[in-house]
């Protein structure tokens, strides 16, 4: 996700672009550039948080401009990968929040029609694509280009030869704002508001042509007029697009994190380094180290590969004994413990691969092969987000090894997320919310869930939880359960489903409540539970993920009925760089 922002008008544009786009750092910061109409075209683009550099870029001339704060998805951060990005002749600046998923294939023909190009971005190649188009009309060069993207885009572009700003969307948002004699247009409100508070939200396959007197809007070929809308939101709503919490909004930006981080890897993409392994070692921390025993459990139980998982943070003074590929996982690419495990694993001539969110974080930057999940930024200190799209790189490599080409029912998890996300939970948050302690229990693939779930609730509403293979309750902490402790069950129909309900029974003979996650129509675990929430009857894969979201809204909103500080508890760092 990156942050991108226009001025057209009477001011100077450079100072108000600069102000606008560190309002939108939280959406990426790794690097950020802006374009002006003065002398030509004028760019200013560094790597690095815009405080460092700003007071170069707002010297700038000229009272039209765009601006861009990035989050890289393709190339690493650098001064040359920075947005904006122009054409062969530097008349045409464009900047871009999305993901152009056929970039490879228009970089390959352009370069054969003598295009020379100066980043490894996808989105330079949409500089040179309108280049090809145009004649001295930008809108029409800009309309004609659009048809050949797929993906997701919202573009600003300004040519040398025009006074005028174009904006085009689809998947990725943008809104232009209303001022007196000026207009904006940006990611979200959050660059706006300080000027008007009119706006007018473009949809998918809006093109926008802002002038100093008006903004004309196209979809397709017709004119459209879309509603001026008066947006109240305080600065602080904006970043979180309306949320009350970071954290609930990366819950909802699931369905699309996964559906990315998906996208993010096929056959051709996984390193060669990957390739269906003999054995596989996964090291990782926290939240990374859950998804990495789900991995380990789909890979053997789907890929047959033996796999074991590591504490990183034990890895270091208890290295075991490994040779086989080494799999590290951190969403951001700065663990102390999991980049300590890795160099150790390399100085063991083990082939290592990290799945991380932050492209050029140091992990990827020391690891043989790297996968990018493509989450976008995580706000919260709470992994959510990043965690489903850990489990999105894990599946498809499972699906990879297994040749199953048919990944439809990944393709499609996002529904079923989507489904669970419109749940009501307000039983079983009233249940929590009073807990001396909470215990989740399920068995394979889904005990890692209950370990991640109890985690959810433990950072974020300071509740005591903790998760355990069903069957091993009944080993010593059976003591503890009373009507005070409420416990999780996640019973799947799978060949544990019959000893679940068993155990669920064992459970509720000691005065635990138990709060079931079931399959919906589950009839005997609806009766013998006390709180049921149920599932769609999906693929296994899914089940995971459904279950998973579920225990994080249960985290979610148990933390906000304690008044807990929920993006920001207490004690936690957003990634621990310290072992
Ligand atoms: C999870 O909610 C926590 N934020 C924490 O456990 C986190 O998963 C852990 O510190 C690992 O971080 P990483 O994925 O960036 O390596």
């Amino acid at each position: 996700m990156c942050g991108i922002v226009g001025y057209i008008g009477r001011r100077a544009a450079a100072p108000i672009i600069i102000k606008g786009l560190e309002k939108l750092e939280y959406r990426g910061y790794d690097s950020f550039g802006v374009a002006t109409l003065g002398r030509g075209i004028e760019i200013f683009k560094h790597q690095g948080r815009i405080a460092k550099n700003a007071h170069s870029a707002v010297r700038l001339n000229g009272t039209i401009g765009i601006g861009h704060t990035r989050w890289a998805t393709h190339g690493v951060p650098n001064n040359a990968n920075a947005h904006p990005h122009t054409d062969c002749k530097n008349r045409i600046a464009i900047v871009h929040n999305g993901i152009i998923e056929n970039y490879a294939k228009l970089k390959r023909e352009l370069s054969a029609r003598g295009h020379r190009f100066l980043s490894e971005t996808d989105t330079e190649v949409v500089a040179h694509l309108i280049e090809e188009k145009y004649t001295g009309n930008l809108f029409s060069a800009v309309q004609e280009t659009v048809p050949q993207l797929q993906g997701s885009f919202a573009l600003l572009v300004i040519s040398a030869e025009e006074q005028r700003i174009i904006a085009a969307r689809n998947a990725s948002p943008l809104v232009i704002g209303i001022g007196d004699r000026e207009f904006f247009a940006a990611s979200d409100m959050t660059p706006i508001l300080e000027y008007t508070e009119r706006a007018i939200f473009l949809e998918d396959g809006d093109i926008a042509d802002l002038t100093c007197e008006a903004v004309e809007i196209f979809h397709g070929t017709k004119t459209v007029t879309r509603p001026v809308e008066l947006i109240d939101w305080s600065v602080e709503d904006t970043k979180k697009g309306g949320f009350s919490h970071y954290m609930l909004k990366e819950i909802y930006e699931q369905p699309q994190a996964f559906y990315n981080s998906l996208r993010a890897l096929d056959p051709e993409t996984l390193p060669a380094i990957a390739a269906k392994p003999s054995s596989v070692t996964i090291v990782a921390c926290g939240s990374s180290y859950h998804a990495g025993l789900i991995f380990k459990y789909l890979l053997e139980e789907t890929c047959g590969i033996p796999a074991r998982l590591e504490f990183a943070s034990e890895f270091k003074y208890f290295p075991p004994p490994v040779s086989g590929l080494v799999i590290c996982i951190t969403q951001s690419g700065e663990t102390a413990d999991t980049l300590t495990a890795l160099k150790q694993a390399k100085a063991r001539n083990c082939p290592t691969l990290a799945i991380t969110n932050v492209l050029g974080s140091s992990i990827s930057r020391v690891a043989d092969a790297t996968i990018f999940m493509r989450a976008g930024p995580e706000i919260s200190v709470a992994a959510t987000k990043s965690f489903i799209a850990q489990l999105a790189v894990s599946m498809q490599i499972i699906n990879i090894f297994a040749g199953e080409h048919d990944t439809k029912m990944l393709l499609h998890a996002h529904r079923a997320i989507e489904e669970i996300l419109l749940k009501d939970l307000s039983d079983a948050v009233s249940v929590c919310k009073k807990a001396q302690s909470i215990f989740y229990v399920g068995r394979g693939p889904f005990y890692p869930v209950c370990l991640e779930g109890a985690l959810k609730m433990k950072e974020i509403s300071y509740i005591h939880a903790e998760g355990y293979a069903a069957g091993e309750l009944k080993h010593g902490p059976f003591a503890l359960l009373s009507k005070d402790t409420p416990v999780i069950a996640i019973c799947m129909p799978d060949s544990t489903y019959e000893v679940m309900i068993s155990n669920i029974k064992e459970i509720k003979a000691r005065s635990a409540p138990v709060i079931a996650l079931g399959m919906e129509g589950d009839s005997d675990l609806a009766d013998v539970a006390d709180i049921f929430i149920t599932l769609p009857d999906t693929h296994r894969f899914v089940q995971i993920l459904t279950s998973l979201v579920v225990l994080q809204l249960l985290a979610y909103h148990t933390a906000v009925v304690l008044d807990r500080d929920v993006d920001k508890p207490r004690n936690l760092a957003k990634s621990v760089t310290v072992e």
